[in-house]
């Protein structure tokens, strides 16, 4: 059975992520999506609020359990035993930091891979902070997010 882990921000997640999410789930047997908190970020969501968020768009995905880690990733990983750290991939601007991140954490804990998923090119574009961006000033974030998402960020601009 294996277990993986696909971290991040998710302030607030995107469809972007839950395609890559639901294409992880459909892989290994337990997706953790693991909120990390970064203490040194000024989010737009709590981990609660993007907690809930998450929860509400994976419902129906029964292997996969939404969590928050305040550490290192590794740390968490190996808490869970999980053998694969999952990363969606947009564009080649993605790869140095991540192939950095995948590097050290392979480092840190050798049991772990990192697995890299292509996203699905209609999202390669797309970020938190962009719909954030957008949706600050006014514009439409309807095709980027999930629909109670969408609602969720407009009730924080208003
Ligand atoms: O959605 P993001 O902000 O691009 O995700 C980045 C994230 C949360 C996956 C990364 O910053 C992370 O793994 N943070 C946890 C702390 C950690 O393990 N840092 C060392 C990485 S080598």
């Amino acid at each position: 059975m294996t277990i993986a882990v696909y971290p991040g921000s998710f302030d607030p997640l995107t469809l972007g992520h839950l395609d890559i999410a639901k294409r992880a789930s459909s892989i290994f047997e337990t997706l953790y999506l693991a909120v990390m908190v970064n203490p040194h970020k000024s989010p737009l969501f709590t981990v609660e609020e993007r907690l809930q968020l998450i929860e509400e768009s994976v419902a129906d995905i029964k292997n996969i359990k939404v969590v928050s880690f305040p550490g290192l990733l590794v740390h968490y990983a190996s808490d869970i035993g999980a053998k694969v750290i999952v990363k969606g991939l947009r564009l080649v601007s993605d790869f140095e930091s991540e192939l950095q991140q995948a590097t050290m954490n392979r480092q840190m804990l050798p049991s772990v891979e990192t697995f890299f998923i292509p996203t699905n090119n209609h999202y390669s574009y797309l970020s938190s902070s962009i719909v954030k961006e957008i949706a600050r000033h006014g514009g439409n974030i309807h095709e980027f997010v999930p629909a109670h998402v969408e609602a969720a960020v407009l009730q924080k601009y208003k």
